[in-house]
């Protein structure tokens, strides 16, 4: 899709795409067993289903930075604006330069911060309020939400929540906004505040909680656009309850990407932020 109004969407190509190093523990064990060309067929898989309902901007890939990839730890985007990550491990810090010109080159209003901050990774706009979740614990450090609120300013509502399980180590692991404003979302990823902040917010027949089996298969890192969900696999069970909501499921196989702690949420960038509240 290509058309002046089409949601607009930052992917990497895999080139360089590796388990080089261990950061999560999806990557634990799996050092040097990515299928580069097995990864490259699933990488074009997403990219025709992402293609479909959003135009697709592409950043170079480099070498030796293999998790660049995930372009949703490029930053987060509001209103041509742009935070670029500031990464908790060295191992992609390298990644910081490349993302942040390229936002600068595409005249997004740059802002960095000083504070460990993992970009879209763990930063989701919802999309029936006006409000920022925001996940901390792992990786990005739970002050960042003050700097956030400060950035986006009194019209934004920053919600932070703590995230207790370290195999759900970025927010948008175990949680994803739906246009219809319903929130797909594992909730032992989350600690007992953070759970209560979310019912407080999202009226139970809003809040769509998937199970371990699901959350493992990275069902709640999903690439929503309009009715459309795209993940790596879900079940039936939470097919149907997305058909209840409207959404109409895209499951593509991500594994070689899950070796290293993504799916295809983390594969994609949304660049029109705050994304529009289309009704599913
Ligand atoms: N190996 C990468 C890391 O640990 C995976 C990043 C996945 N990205 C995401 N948005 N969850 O940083």
């Amino acid at each position: 899709m290509s058309t002046d109004t089409a949601p607009r969407v930052l992917m990497c190509p895999p080139t360089h795409f590796a388990v080089d190093y261990e950061i999560n523990p999806w990557m634990a064990g799996q050092l040097g067993s990515a299928d580069a060309s097995r990864a490259t067929r699933q990488w074009q898989e997403l990219h025709a289903l992402v293609s479909d309902v959003a135009t697709v901007e592409l950043i170079d890939p480099m070498s030796g930075l293999p998790d660049m990839v995930f372009t949703a730890n490029a930053g987060l985007i509001y209103r041509g604006r742009a935070v670029p990550s500031h990464f908790r491990h060295a191992e992609r810090a390298g990644e910081e330069p490349h993302f942040t010109r390229w936002f600068a080159e595409r005249d997004f209003d740059v802002t960095s911060l000083d504070i460990e901050f993992e970009g879209a990774g763990d930063a989701l706009f919802d999309r029936a309020a006006s409000r920022l979740w925001f996940g901390h614990g792992h990786r990005s450090d739970a002050r960042a939400a003050t700097a956030l609120q400060a950035w986006l300013g009194d019209e934004v509502d920053v919600v932070p929540l703590r995230l207790v399980d370290p195999r759900f180590y970025h927010l948008d692991t175990c949680l994803c906004p739906l246009a219809g404003g319903q929130l797909m979302y594992f909730p032992a990823a989350f600690d007992a505040q953070a759970n209560a902040a979310i019912e407080a917010r999202v009226p139970a027949e809003l809040r769509i909680a998937v199970g371990e089996a699901d959350a493992m298969a990275f069902a709640c890192n999903a690439v929503n656009l309009g009715e459309t969900v795209i993940v790596n696999r879900a079940s039936d069970t939470l097919e149907k309850q997305l058909a209840r909501h409207g959404y109409r499921l895209r499951a593509t196989p991500l594994d070689e990407f899950l070796k290293a702690g993504g799916s295809a949420k983390c594969l994609t960038l949304r660049l029109d932020e705050p994304g529009l509240r289309t009704a599913a």
